[in-house]
């Protein structure tokens, strides 16, 4: 969702703004601006538009180059539809603002302050401009501290303020800044992602503080006025990590990247063949003292958490639940002190799972996370976090973060199991070992992705399609169907193929092709009756399928033969053959296969 750059220094600021602003694309927008200072004047150039970083570019020509500075922005609409006065930054009086998050009182903000005259557009954005203005009487700090005073809502503001030039002032509420400064300037952003190319050090502005951002300095105050010192975080990932690498689209580069990001998460977290967490502090009384485990997710990290549930229950035998985190304050969940809650999140920023977090730690619960970005607001409020390593996730569709959460969660059952004494040593090994074929599996799939390619003609003219499945097959296309309809705009449904005759078997025509997986010996026979109900209404069936279950089917039914692991890890390899087949469509019908219209990689409103 919405972007946020700042930059003071000595490199043209037009050029850095709108660079660091490509480099958020991925976080998906509709609209895009920049404002900078002007060089004689003390007044604020902004340009904007609805469309793409590109289309910015080409309406910014006309500004001189220089040193300077200046904020820019990439908007996600909430408030208001997608236009140029809509998109931000918003310029009232001195103010110029951007902002990330949602004010909910703003309706109630332009009533008691009657602000209505000082609006050009429907954000909430500019209702914050416009009360900044009103409260500013030549000091940013007071201003800004009394308007935030006023808002309800999540927040990252991000300020310039004519007559005090060279300055960025910032302050939030649950919506993440992060900040620098190096040698080239000061700089701050609403993710890492685009301060990478400047420096490896970063800080996370505090909720309820505020950052004065100078070319040569920070200054960070809180809401009493005391100096607080930026905590210093590193960054550990390769600046070129986060490119293309030649691929056409990030998706297919991190779709090829997966069994290295595989070895990465598990090769520091195996020790004597044992599954170890000591590198992340993660005491074993974590998982023996728990009586009950609960799973917060959004998204395709839910349904991590989904193949997390199962292999809790066949394995542990334990009570799990996963829960939405959007519906998950408000479901009246059972958590207490003897519940582990494990919250799942790429970005560790989506503000569902975060307010979940917080909410189940009120509770009382202990709170792990699987999290892919570092010092990311959730790992941040957990109790233990255990990164996953994936490296950089750009594309909106998540491939690499999935798998990378499901091998986490292998060893984290592994090591429940070994240490609620339901695993021997050798099990636990055993169960290991088979873990760290992952990489090699995958490859194989990786491999004859020409197959999986023909495949993916099949369904490119289908306007519906059904994923159909039992048990661990059914959590599987859960996350397929996911990643096909996001990518592809087929509508796609994961069913499980027991319940078909309970509904949805009606809508099968012959213009309806079913995508199968069949990974499980035990419930092999009862899915191939399925397929055949299917495939006798005409549909046309491609099953996804371990190689050893084949035999005999050649014939009957497209087949791509999924290479054998023992059945609780056949969702590896059929993970990375369902992500082929979602991106061969939408790359092949001509989609912008990393930007899927209306998606935001990363999910920070409510
Ligand atoms: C968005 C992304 C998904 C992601 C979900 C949860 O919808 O497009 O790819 O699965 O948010 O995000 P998280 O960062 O918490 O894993």
């Amino acid at each position: 969702m919405c972007g946020i750059i700042g930059y003071t220094g000595n490199e043209d600021v037009r050029e850095v703004l709108l660079d660091a602003l490509e480099l958020l694309e991925y976080r998906g927008y509709d609209s895009a601006g920049i404002a900078m200072e002007e060089e004689d004047a003390q007044e604020t150039t902004v340009c904007k538009c609805a469309g793409r970083v590109r289309d910015l570019r080409q309406i910014c020509t006309a500004e001189k180059s220089r040193r300077g500075c200046g904020i820019g922005h990439t908007r996600w609409a909430t408030h208001g539809g997608v236009s140029d006065a809509n998109a931000h930054p918003h310029r009232v009086g001195r103010v110029t603002l951007v902002h990330n998050g949602i004010i909910e009182n703003y309706r109630e903000l332009i009533r008691d302050y009657e602000l209505e005259g000082a609006l050009h557009s429907e954000t909430d954005s500019e209702v914050a401009a416009a009360l900044l203005d009103r409260f500013y009487d030549g000091e940013p700090v007071e201003a800004l501290k009394q308007t935030v005073s006023k808002l309800k809502g999540t927040f990252a503001l991000v300020v310039m303020f004519s007559d005090h030039r060279g300055v960025i002032y910032s302050t939030r509420n649950v919506s993440p800044i992060v900040a620098t400064v190096s040698k080239q300037g000061g700089m701050l952003a609403s993710d890492l992602t685009a301060l990478c190319r400047f420096t490896s050090r970063y800080f996370v502005v505090p909720e309820y503080h505020v950052l004065e951002l100078r070319e040569d300095s920070v200054k960070l105050t809180d809401f009493d006025g005391k100096t607080v010192e930026p905590e210093y975080l590193k960054v550990d990932w390769e600046l070129n990590s986060s490119g293309k690498n030649g691929y056409p689209f990030y998706m297919e580069k991190e779709i090829m990247e997966q069994p290295e990001a595989i070895i990465r998460t598990i090769e520091n977290r195996v020790k004597g063949g044992m599954p170890d967490f000591s590198m992340d502090g993660v005491p074993d009384s974590l998982f023996t003292d728990c009586e009950r485990i609960c799973i917060i997710a959004c998204g395709t990290a839910m349904h991590a958490g989904l193949v997390a549930q199962a292999l809790v229950k066949s394995i542990l035998h334990m009570h799990i639940e996963v829960e939405m985190a959007s519906e998950f304050m408000y479901s009246d969940p059972v958590i207490d002190s003897g519940t582990l809650v494990i919250a799942v999140s790429q970005s560790g920023e989506t503000i569902d799972t975060l307010e979940a977090v917080k909410y189940a730690k009120r509770r009382g619960a202990r709170c792990l996370s699987v999290i892919n970005v570092k010092g990311s607001s959730i790992a941040r409020e957990s109790d233990y976090v255990i990164y996953t390593n994936a490296g950089p996730e750009i594309a909106v569709a998540s491939t690499k973060a999935y798998t990378t959460q499901l091998a986490v969660f292998y060893l984290i059952v592994a090591r429940m199991a070994h240490s609620r004494g339901i695993f021997s040593a050798e099990e636990t090994q055993s169960f290991i070992r088979e873990l760290q074929r992952t990489p090699e599996v995958m490859e194989k799939v990786l491999k004859n992705r020409r197959d999986i390619h023909l495949m993916a003609k099949k369904v490119l003219g289908a306007k519906d399609l059904f994923m159909i499945g039992r048990g661990l097959d059914h959590s599987i296309l859960l996350e397929g169907s996911l990643k096909l309809k996001e990518v592809s705009y087929i509508h796609s449904e994961a069913y499980a193929s027991g319940e078909l005759k309970h509904g949805p078997i009606a809508l099968i025509t012959a213009d309806t092709p079913v995508v199968a997986a069949v990974t499980q010996d035990k419930l092999m026979s009862k899915e191939l009756s399925n397929i055949r109900e299917v495939a006798s209404r005409g549909a046309d069936v491609a099953v996804f399928i371990k190689e050893s279950l084949a035999k005999g089917l050649e014939g009957e039914f497209a087949l791509f033969a999924l290479p054998d692991m023992r059945n609780e890890f056949m969702v590896m390899p059929a993970s990375v053959a369902l992500q082929l087949l979602a991106y061969y469509v939408s790359s092949d019908k001509g989609f912008d296969v990393d930007k899927p219209r209306n998606l935001a990689k990363v999910v920070t409103v409510e």
